[in-house]
C-alpha cells in the first residue's frame, strides 16, 4: 500500500484554506484590510460598532444603519439570571477564559432561537453572542471580587460600557476611546486559530454557539489570545526599567521567546502594534508616569536589535503593547485575554455568517508517518 506524496505545512503556514471577503494581511508590507479598508482608516475614524456592521455586512453602515445596530446591541447586553446564577457558582479562582468559554456555552440554553440556523437566526445570535461577551468578561471580574455585576447602560457605547460594567464608574471620553481604538485593532485578523477553529466548528453545522466556544478555548492559549497577559507578568516580573537589559540578555542566553513579539503571518511591523504603541505612550504621558512604555519599548529595541543581527524580520505583535495599555487603564491582567474575546467576537460571528453562508465541511487530511501493511500480533505474543 503506498501512501500519497506528503504536501503538508508545518502549522498550514502560508495554506490558503477558502475564500474570504473579510479580512486580509500582507505579512510582507505589514497591511491589515478589513472589508476593504485599511486598519491605520478604521482606527483613525470609525468606532468599533462601525466596525462590527462592516465585518457583517461587508460595508459601513449608513446613520440609521448604525443606530440599528446600537439598538439591538443594547437590547441584547443583559445577560439571563440563569446565567448570572451559574457564574456565581463557579469557583472564584477560575481562569477567566475557562469561565467565558463555559459561560458562552451555556448562553446557548437561553437563546430564543436555539434550534435555528436559519441565516436570520444566525444573525440575531451574532447580535447576542456580540453584545454579552462584554456583559460576561465585566461580570466575570465583579462576581469573583464578590460583587453584583452592574447592568448596561443604553447611552453607552459598547466600549465604554464595558469599562463601565468592569468598574462601575463611566470611564472619560478619552479612556472609551482608547479602548474603542482597541477594540477596533483586534476585531479581525482573518484565519488565525480561533477564527479557523469557529469555521471548522460552524461548517459541520453546529449551532452558532458551537462554534464560539471553540473560538473561545483557542484563543486561550499562549500563543493566540493569552500572549497579552504573558507581556504584561514579563513587565511586571522585571519590575524597574534598570532590569530590562539582564532580563533579555538571559532570555536571549536561554534561547526562551519574549512573548508579543513575532508573528506568524506578519514579517514586519503588526500594523495593529503601531497603534498600540502610540497608546500605550500616550496613556502613560496622560498619567504622568511612563514606565511601563518605557520599559516596553526598551524591551523591543533590544529584541529586534537581536533579530535584525540573526537575519531574522521578527517585530512587535497586536499583543506587545496592549499589554501596558490595559494596565494603565486599570484593567486585571488575567482579563486582558478575554477582552480580545469581547472584540474578537465580532470577527469571529462575521466568519461564522460567511462560512455557513456558502457552506463546506473543513475536512483537510493529515500526512501519515505511521507505519503501514504491519500484521496483527496476538496481545500474548507481543
Ligand atoms: N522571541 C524570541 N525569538 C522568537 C520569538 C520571540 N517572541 N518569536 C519567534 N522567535 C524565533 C524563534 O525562536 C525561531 O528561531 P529559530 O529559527 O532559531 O528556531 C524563529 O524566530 C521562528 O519562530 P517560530 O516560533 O518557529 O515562528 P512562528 O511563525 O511559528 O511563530 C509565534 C509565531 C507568534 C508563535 C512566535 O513568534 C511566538 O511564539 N511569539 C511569542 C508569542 C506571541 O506573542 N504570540 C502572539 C501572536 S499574535
Amino acid at each position: 500500500m503506498t501512501k500519497p506524496a506528503s504536501t503538508s505545512a508545518a502549522g498550514l503556514r502560508d495554506v490558503v484554506a477558502a475564500p474570504s471577503s473579510i479580512c486580509f494581511i500582507d505579512g510582507e508590507k505589514g497591511i491589515l484590510i478589513y472589508g476593504g479598508y485599511n486598519i491605520h482608516e478604521l482606527a483613525t475614524n470609525s468606532s468599533f460598532e462601525e466596525v462590527i456592521f462592516l465585518l457583517w455586512n461587508g460595508r459601513l453602515p449608513k446613520q440609521s444603519e448604525l443606530a440599528e445596530l446600537n439598538a439591538e446591541l443594547s437590547a441584547n447586553r443583559q445577560l439571563p439570571a440563569e446565567i448570572i446564577s451559574m457564574m456565581k457558582s463557579f469557583p472564584k479562582t477560575a481562569v477567566p477564559m475557562d469561565v467565558l468559554r463555559t459561560t458562552v456555552s451555556a448562553l446557548a440554553f437561553y437563546d430564543p432561537d436555539t434550534g435555528n440556523n436559519s441565516p436570520e437566526a444566525r444573525k440575531r445570535k451574532a447580535v447576542r453572542l456580540t453584545a454579552q461577551t462584554a456583559t460576561i468578561v465585566a461580570a466575570i471580574d465583579r462576581i469573583r471580587k464578590g460583587q453584583e455585576p452592574i447592568a448596561p447602560k443604553a447611552e453607552l457605547s459598547h466600549a465604554a460600557n464595558f469599562l463601565y460594567m468592569l468598574n462601575d464608574k463611566e470611564p472619560s471620553d478619552v479612556e472609551a476611546k482608547a479602548f474603542d481604538i482597541a477594540l477596533i485593532l483586534h476585531a479581525d485578523h482573518e484565519f488565525n486559530a480561533s477564527t479557523f477553529a469557529a469555521r471548522v466548528t460552524a461548517g459541520t453545522l453546529a449551532d452558532v454557539y458551537a462554534a464560539i466556544t471553540s473560538a473561545v478555548g483557542a484563543l486561550s492559549g499562549p500563543l493566540h489570545g493569552g500572549a497579552n497577559e504573558q507581556v504584561m507578568k514579563m513587565l511586571l516580573e522585571i519590575g524597574t526599567p534598570d532590569k530590562v537589559d539582564a532580563y533579555v540578555a538571559d532570555k536571549f542566553a536561554k534561547g526562551e521567546k519574549i512573548m508579543g513579539i513575532g508573528h506568524a503571518v506578519y514579517q514586519t511591523e503588526d500594523p495593529r502594534a503601531t497603534h498600540l504603541r502610540r497608546m500605550s505612550q500616550a496613556t502613560g504621558e496622560r498619567q504622568g508616569d511612563t514606565k511601563w512604555f518605557d520599559m516596553s519599548k526598551h524591551i523591543e529595541d533590544l529584541v529586534v536589535a537581536e533579530m535584525d543581527r540573526k537575519g531574522k524580520k521578527i517585530r512587535a505583535n497586536v499583543d506587545f503593547y496592549s499589554a501596558s495599555t490595559y494596565y494603565m487603564l486599570g484593567i486585571p491582567v488575567d482579563l486582558y485575554t478575554p477582552i480580545f474575546a469581547v472584540s474578537r467576537i465580532s470577527g469571529w460571528t462575521a466568519h461564522v455568517l460567511e462560512q455557513l453562508g456558502n457552506n463546506k465541511l473543513i475536512r483537510p487530511r493529515s500526512d501519515y508517518l505511521g507505519e503501514m501493511d504491519l500484521k496483527y500480533v496476538p496481545i500474548e505474543q507481543r
